[in-house]
C-alpha cells in the first residue's frame, strides 16, 4: 500500500476543506446579522434620539469626538459620558449636559477648549436622549474603562 496522497486525495481535501470553511463563514455571518437588532437597542430609538443625532452631524460633534471609537481623538469618547458624567442617572445626565453645553468654551488655561454652540435646551435634550441611547448599545464591554 502506498503512503502517497493520490492527487484524488489532495482535490477532496482542498474542495471539501474549502466548503467546510465557507460554510462556517456563512453561518457565523448569519449567526452575527441575526443579533444585531437586539445589540443595537434599536426599539429604543424614539423620535428625540433621532432628532439628537441630527443635532450631532450638523454641529460636527464628531469633528473633535470619538462615539463608540468613532471619530476623531482631539476630545473626549462620548459613548459612555452617560455614565461617567451622570452616574447612569436620566435626570442628573440632562442637567449636567444643560449645564456643559452652555458653559463652553471653559476659560481653563492649557486646556483644550470646546465651542459654544448655541443650541436651545430642547437641542440639547435630543442630544442627551441620543448619547443616553448610544450608551446602551450592547458594545460588548467597549469602551473598556470610565474615561473612554
Ligand atoms: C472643536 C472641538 C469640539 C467639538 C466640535 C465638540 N467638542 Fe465637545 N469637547 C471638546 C473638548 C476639547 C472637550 C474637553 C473639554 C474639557 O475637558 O475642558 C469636550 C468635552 C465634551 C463633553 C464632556 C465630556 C466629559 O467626559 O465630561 C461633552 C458632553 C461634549 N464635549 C459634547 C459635545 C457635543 C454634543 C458636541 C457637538 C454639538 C461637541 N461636544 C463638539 C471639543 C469639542
Amino acid at each position: 500500500m502506498s503512503e502517497r496522497i493520490t492527487k484524488d486525495m489532495a482535490k477532496n481535501i482542498y474542495f471539501g476543506g474549502g466548503i467546510f470553511a465557507t460554510l462556517i463563514f456563512v453561518g457565523l455571518t448569519f449567526d452575527s446579522v441575526n443579533q444585531i437588532p437586539e445589540l443595537s437597542n434599536e426599539v429604543n430609538m424614539t423620535e428625540s434620539v433621532v432628532l439628537g443625532k441630527k443635532i450631532w452631524e450638523d454641529n460636527n460633534c464628531v469633528g473633535c469626538h470619538t462615539l463608540l471609537g468613532e471619530g476623531a481623538y482631539y476630545a473626549p469618547e462620548l459613548g459612555n459620558v452617560f455614565q461617567r458624567a451622570g452616574s447612569s442617572n436620566e435626570e442628573a445626565f440632562k442637567g449636567y449636559m444643560l449645564g456643559w453645553m452652555a458653559a463652553q468654551p471653559l476659560d481653563i488655561p492649557d486646556r483644550r477648549k470646546m465651542p459654544q454652540f448655541h443650541l436651545s435646551p430642547e437641542q440639547v435634550n435630543n442630544l442627551s436622549d441620543f448619547l443616553i441611547w448610544t450608551s446602551k448599545v450592547n458594545t460588548q464591554e467597549w469602551p473598556p474603562n470610565i474615561q473612554g
